[in-house]
């Protein structure tokens, strides 16, 4: 039996990567998964019951690997819940909750912990591309060295130091075994994820692989990770188009977040980076900031054309024939329209769950208790297999 987990932080609201790379995904995998059930809600009778069997988490202890100011923290978890209610995901049809309020996640992330080696984790895109981003000699973190040995100067020392207190976690490095952890409690066989989390979809399989090969047990099934094809597994940032669209970029500019209004929309479009160059066409290489545009208009326009399972040449001829006459101004008005055609409704809807807080909490109350029971039955094998029991 297919079972269906994912996760997002709650470091703001969600935007339109994070809506074309997984949030869409999510909500056909929930349509998709107990049709029995989708068609008793259709017609109005009473479902039959059934083992949950998706579940979709805000990532709360995961965002605290970077500082949040607790009331923040707090608001922006209450607005994840409305956006994600507002995209689609309905609680009789999906399990939706907090990560903190489920202790079995740490619980078991400490028994993968003890399990990971620390170069699984050092070697990670997101951990390095940090390091990078702090310069941070990665030889200072070597075990036992002092420094030093590294041949770095007391100040160096000194400034590592500081710029580790302030960011560099270990909760940062291994936040992707929490991440598999969170995967795992539950047996997921799959996960709807973005590109960019693909590498810890990896890790997650060899920490399963590894767990039962140890135990001599099949206790965690491998999980499978469920990425867009080609069109919608990365969006990128509408400022520096060969940079993925990010929550913590701190341009604004950067993204359009799925409760932007329409005016917000078309000036973020309108001031996306392109090019000078006449016409549009498909050309992911050279033209980037167009070919984010086209993915975009790709992802969300309404026809059902399959653009995802097209190969590049396909797609070049399509977008040459369709828009090749036409200016970037007049195809990001297009772009425009397509996506305030698409948000406009989920938008309305985040403000009308906003003024609901109590209907929020109780559906996060009732995902934790579903959640709870599941990730119970995994801890109680996990406790046996491991001594604990
Ligand atoms: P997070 O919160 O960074 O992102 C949530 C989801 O959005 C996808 N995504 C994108 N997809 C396409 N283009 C983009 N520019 C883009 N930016 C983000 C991400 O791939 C992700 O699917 N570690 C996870 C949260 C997590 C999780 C999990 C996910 C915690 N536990 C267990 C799956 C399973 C994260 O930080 O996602």
């Amino acid at each position: 039996r297919p079972v269906t987990l994912s996760g997002i932080q709650p470091t703001g609201m969600p935007h339109l990567g994070n809506y074309i790379g997984a949030l869409r995904n999510w909500v056909s995998l929930q349509d998709s998964a107990q049709p029995a059930q989708a068609a008793a809600a259709a017609a109005g009778t009473a479902a039959p019951p059934s083992p949950p069997s998706v579940l979709y988490m805000l990532a709360d202890l995961h965002s605290l690997t970077v500082p949040q100011e607790p009331a923040r923290l707090r608001a922006s978890i209450r607005d994840l819940a409305c956006a994600l209610l507002a995209c689609g995901i309905r609680p009789d049809a999906s399990v939706l909750f907090r990560q903190s309020r489920v202790p079995q996640h740490a619980e078991l992330g400490w028994l993968l912990f003890c399990r990971s080696p620390v170069s699984w984790v050092s070697r990670m895109h997101q951990w390095r591309a940090k390091l990078q981003l702090l310069s941070v000699p990665e030889t200072a973190l070597d075990g036992t060295a002092d420094g030093r040995d590294a041949g770095l100067s007391d100040q160096d020392i000194g400034s590592i130091a500081e710029t580790v207190a302030g960011s560099l976690n270990v909760g940062l490095l291994s936040y992707p075994i929490l991440q598999a952890a969170d995967i795992l409690v539950y047996r997921a066989t799959q996960v709807p994820v973005g590109e960019d989390q693909a590498q810890h979809l990896h890790l997650t399989s060899l920490i399963a692989r590894s767990f039962n090969a140890h135990y001599g047990k099949q206790i965690f099934p491998v999980p499978q990770s469920l990425i867009p094809p080609t069109t919608g597994k990365r969006i990128m940032s509408l400022r520096v188009p060969t940079a993925k669209m990010s929550k913590s970029d701190p341009a604004e500019q950067s993204r359009i977040n799925i409760d932007d209004s329409p005016d917000d929309i078309r000036s973020k479009i309108r001031r996306a980076t392109t090019d000078s160059v006449r016409g549009v066409t498909y050309d992911p290489q050279s033209r980037p900031g167009v070919t984010n545009l086209l993915h975009i208009w790709m992802s969300l326009e309404p026809s059902g054309t399959k653009w995802e399972s097209m190969s590049q040449e396909e797609l070049a001829e399509q977008v040459s024939a369709r828009f090749g006459a036409m200016s970037n101004q007049d195809f990001k008005n297009v772009v425009t329209d397509v996506v305030v055609g698409h948000l406009t409704p989920i938008r309305g809807e985040i403000l009308r769950l906003r003024k609901d807080a109590a209907y929020v909490e109780k559906v996060l109350a009732d995902g934790e208790a579903q959640a709870a029971r599941l990730a119970e039955r995994t801890m109680r094998d996990v406790r046996r297999a491991v001594g604990l029991a």
